[in-house]
């Protein structure tokens, strides 16, 4: 006790008694460890497939990923194009196809968020029945090892990966954290010490502007149109309103996200909702709205997150127009 006053032990003392005398949920023991750096790849809709070199081009994402050295890898959702609707034999070999191309990142340790495209067999054009043993969610939970919703530590920084997807009656999905899971997302972050510093992953964006400059004739400004009238979600979160208190008292560094294919960052309340570019740009026809294909570098270091957009090259071998192709960002 050679450097604690007397009077520092007391108060020490005090204030430790006080701590015990809490509920968990409202103080936590655990001291945060300091965080420390770390280089975190994010990438999302690959949509990887046979068609259109979009298989050579998931692989030449994956070899510029891998010359970057991440420390970890999440991968946003949307792995192949599609296992929502195809036939049975088709989404195993699409399945297969993913999994061997991302062999390719040769150990980098990669945490997998579920996408719509990701469903099994959801659509019933698939012929897929509900009992099939791969059907819905298993075939990610197998494929990956995870389940669709978790948390982990790593560095000091503590990651949260959502299940933004969840299957309607008749088959379809609806974007929102359905109430177990928010159940959870509550108990897990009043687990999280005070402070520290936590990432975010969804598939579907929680808060995005894209809504504003989505162009008339795209199909996702009819997706927005649907929603209103059916009131399912499919563009962005539907229950954001009730998933963003939340967060509040937390100290969210950022909010990774996919699914919309633009690379974007929406700042609000102090937290940066990063939407990511996709692998595959405009589902392997050029750049989307703007973004060409790529992923996100985010650079952890003492509980901040510095990002920035990368491209690796690829060339659509049949683009479609882009009506924002002369934004900076395709420069
Ligand atoms: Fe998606």
């Amino acid at each position: 006790m050679s450097s604690l006053t007397r009077r520092n032990f007391l108060s020490l003392s005090a204030a430790t008694s006080a701590a015990l005398a809490l509920p968990t949920s409202a103080y936590s023991l655990t001291l945060p460890a300091a965080p420390g750096n770390l280089r975190l790849i994010f990438f999302t809709d690959t949509h990887n497939q046979p068609e259109l070199n979009a298989n050579e081009g998931t692989t030449l994402a994956f070899a510029k990923i891998r010359s970057l050295k991440p420390d970890l890898c999440i991968q946003g959702g949307d792995h192949a194009f599609d296992l929502a609707a195809a036939p049975r034999d088709r989404s195993l070999m699409l399945l297969d196809l993913y999994q061997k191309t991302e062999r390719s990142l040769d150990g980098i340790p990669i945490h997998h968020v579920i996408g719509n495209h990701d469903v099994f067999g959801r659509d019933p054009a698939s012929n897929i029945t509900l009992t099939d043993p791969l059907y819905g969610k298993k075939a990610f939970e197998q494929t990956f090892k995870t389940k669709t919703y978790r948390s982990f530590d790593q560095a000091g920084y503590h990651f949260i990966l959502l299940d933004s997807i969840q299957i309607t009656a008749d088959r379809g999905f609806d974007a929102m954290i359905d109430d177990a899971q928010l159940a959870w997302l509550k108990s897990d972050l009043a687990a999280t010490p005070i402070g520290t510093p936590i990432i975010i992953a969804t598939h579907v964006p929680i808060v995005s502007a894209a809504p504003q400059y989505s162009p008339p004739d795209d199909k996702a400004a009819t997706a927005i149109a649907y929603q209103q009238i059916t009131h399912l979600h499919g563009f962005l979160l539907g229950n954001a309103p009730t998933v963003l208190p939340l967060f509040h008292g937390h100290n969210i560094i950022a909010v990774l996200q996919g699914h919309t294919h633009i690379n974007e960052v929406v700042q609000w309340q102090g937290i940066p909702f990063i939407t990511s570019g996709a692998v595959c740009g405009n589902w392997w026809r050029g750049s989307r709205w703007g973004t060409p294909e790529g992923f996100t570098v985010l650079e952890l270091a003492n509980g901040k997150a510095h990002w920035h957009y990368e491209t690796y090259g690829w060339k659509a071998t049949n683009p479609l127009p882009d009506p924002y192709a002369s934004s900076p960002t395709t420069a």
